[in-house]
């Protein structure tokens, strides 16, 4: 089994090589312009090790064929696909982002479609195999992990380009999942480098859409002591750290991360702005589901304090009425 891993890696360490290679070739010019549209330049595709797969039918394969590598290893480990006959590429036209461990062995790649005539899906992953699971992997961490236990702080982002772009805008601490939701799994990882740093924070950026941030208020209700150190960043306009920094800067990358708010904050501040607070009704409304989201909170001292804090938010200056509602729904929990 562990022989089988060790030729699985060394296979995506070939195929990574292999599809650098091929970003320098004239069939490649579409992937480094879609690279400079994004602002980045060629050091920075080397630093994350960009590459680009063939649009043919087989050219990994057969490369990977000639270093040793049998078509079964390539099947198993994602690289290939069966078809008719013998074994075609998984990753054809596409932009390559090598997906790489904790200690830095490629273990996938995340591939982007560059030609409108391609019907794949935007983004194609590698598939769940004996040395990749989408659950456990966070694409950085490799780059990151340092940072991440030296400053105490994870910034997770939500694709490869955000990725590239916070690093090079100096926030080095970002990672991102790939084509998941941030899950336990990804808990446990952060976890481990943060140690049980009691100031440690995670912080999420969204692209604006709703997705992203209910993804972040998942892993609220999964796991509390994670989630009070999280905290979430919204960018200006919905862009992600890619478009902020092509459009404002490194600056405004690293002020992005600076300016987050904690979850619990935010969540009750975007129920909130759902309502007309402004009237009564609308106050019952918006008390009605944001106090079940406090009453939530284990730690009676915390849960006192946003429960204050949303009186405020509410306009309401009773205090104690939703500290009371918040109490009756925390003893029935
Ligand atoms: N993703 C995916 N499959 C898709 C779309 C997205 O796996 N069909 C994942 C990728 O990891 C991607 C991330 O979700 O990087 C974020 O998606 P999105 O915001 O749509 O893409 P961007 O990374 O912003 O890519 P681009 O700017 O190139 O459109
Ligand atoms: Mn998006
Ligand atoms: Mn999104
Ligand atoms: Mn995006
Ligand atoms: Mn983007």
């Amino acid at each position: 089994q562990q022989g089988d891993r060790t030729r699985y890696v060394e296979a995506h360490k070939a195929a990574a090589r292999f599809y650098a290679e091929q970003l320098d070739g004239p069939e490649a010019e579409i992937g480094r312009r879609f690279l400079a549209e994004r602002g980045f330049d060629q050091a920075a595709a080397q630093h994350f090790g960009v590459g680009y797969s063939p649009a043919g039918w087989d050219h990994l394969v057969r490369y990977l064929r000639g270093r040793g590598f049998t078509d079964k290893e390539l099947i198993v480990s994602g690289l290939a696909q069966e078809s008719r006959r013998n074994p075609i590429d998984r990753f054809r036209g596409r932009l390559m982002w090598p997906i790489r461990d904790i200690s830095g062995e490629v273990v996938g790649f995340g591939a982007r479609k560059l030609r409108d005539d391609d019907n794949g899906p935007k983004y194609l992953n590698t598939p769940e195999t004996p040395i990749y699971k989408k659950s456990q992997v966070l694409y950085g961490i490799d780059l990151a992990k340092k940072d991440i236990a030296k400053s105490g702080r994870a910034v997770v982002v939500e694709g490869y380009t955000d990725v590239m772009a916070c690093h090079l805008a100096g926030v080095t601490t970002a990672i991102a999942t790939c084509g998941t939701a941030f899950g336990g799994d990804h808990v446990k990882i952060l976890r481990r480098l943060l140690m049980d740093n009691s100031r440690a924070r995670v912080i999420f950026t969204f692209d604006g859409d709703a997705a992203g941030q209910r993804a972040a208020l998942r892993a609220f209700e999964d796991d509390q002591k994670f989630a009070a150190q999280t905290s979430i960043a919204v960018s200006p306009g919905g862009m992600d750290p890619c478009d902020l920094r092509l459009d404002q800067g490194d600056e405004a990358v690293a002020k992005l991360i600076e300016t987050s708010t904690p979850l619990f904050e935010f969540a009750l501040r975007s129920v909130v702005g759902d309502h007309e607070v402004g009237t009564p009704e609308g106050q019952a409304a918006a008390l009605e589901q944001a106090a079940p989201i406090v009453a939530q909170i284990k730690d009676p001292a915390i849960r006192h304090g946003y429960a204050v804090a949303l009186a405020g938010m509410l306009g309401i200056l009773d205090t104690q009425f939703v500290v009371h509602r918040v109490a009756t729904l925390a003893r029935r929990a």
